[in-house]
């Protein structure tokens, strides 16, 4: 039986898509706790955490637990990881037989065995993919929580944003406040959400 720990040894000699052989140092599979009830999901590794084997370990994994602090959190309360488990060279956005690879492979099973009551989907990429659309407007769609399986997902700024631009700190710590707010109601959402996806379509926010 695969369970997150074996998974995560598995991954380390991975070679199933192009990336294994694009300058990777290692793979970074996760990190956090296994029982967390929220999971953040970015798009994949950058320089520093291709280094330390770690998600979020560079100036926006510094802002990520900046604002986990800010609503009462420690790293270890979450669990992070990516889209994409290698760094895709010079920083490049993943390519779809990438992203269907990894995913598939990885983590749709990290969210299985965590079952997490939230996703924090951090910027479009990590929320076009979660939430299985071409493409997603961060302005419409991020603070919103939607349904999807048996967890909400919530799109959110991702931290660099803040760090290109310090106007969008603003909606980044707004963005977290609501996610404090949906984890208090998680009994209320596991009772049935009100959000359906196919409201999601009618109020064309993608
Ligand atoms: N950006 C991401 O999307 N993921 C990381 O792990 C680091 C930066």
């Amino acid at each position: 039986m695969i369970n997150l720990s074996n998974l995560a040894e598995l991954s380390k000699d991975c070679k199933l898509c192009p990336l294994a052989e694009q300058g990777r140092t290692q793979v970074v599979f996760g990190d956090g706790n296994p029982d967390a009830d929220i999971m953040f999901v970015g798009e994949g590794p950058g320089f520093y955490e291709d280094r330390q084997g770690k998600p979020f370990v560079g100036a926006a994994g510094k802002l990520l637990t900046q604002l986990l602090e800010s609503i009462g959190l420690t790293r270890e309360d979450v669990y992070i990881t990516n889209v994409v488990k290698c760094r895709p060279p010079q920083n490049r956005d993943p390519k779809p037989e990438e992203i269907e690879i990894c995913t598939n492979e990885y983590l749709f099973t990290q969210i299985k065995e965590i079952k997490p009551k939230i996703i924090a989907t951090l910027g479009r990429f990590a929320s076009a993919v979660i939430l299985e659309r071409k493409d997603v407007s961060m302005g419409r769609v991020h603070g919103q929580k939607f349904k999807k399986d048996d967890y909400l997902v919530v799109p959110i700024y991702h931290p660099a944003a803040a760090l290109h631009s310090r106007t969008n700190l603003g909606p980044l710590s707004e963005d977290f406040n609501k996610l404090r707010e949906y984890l208090g109601e998680k009994t209320e959402v596991s009772q049935g959400s009100r959000e359906p996806e196919v409201e999601i379509e009618q109020m064309g926010l993608f």
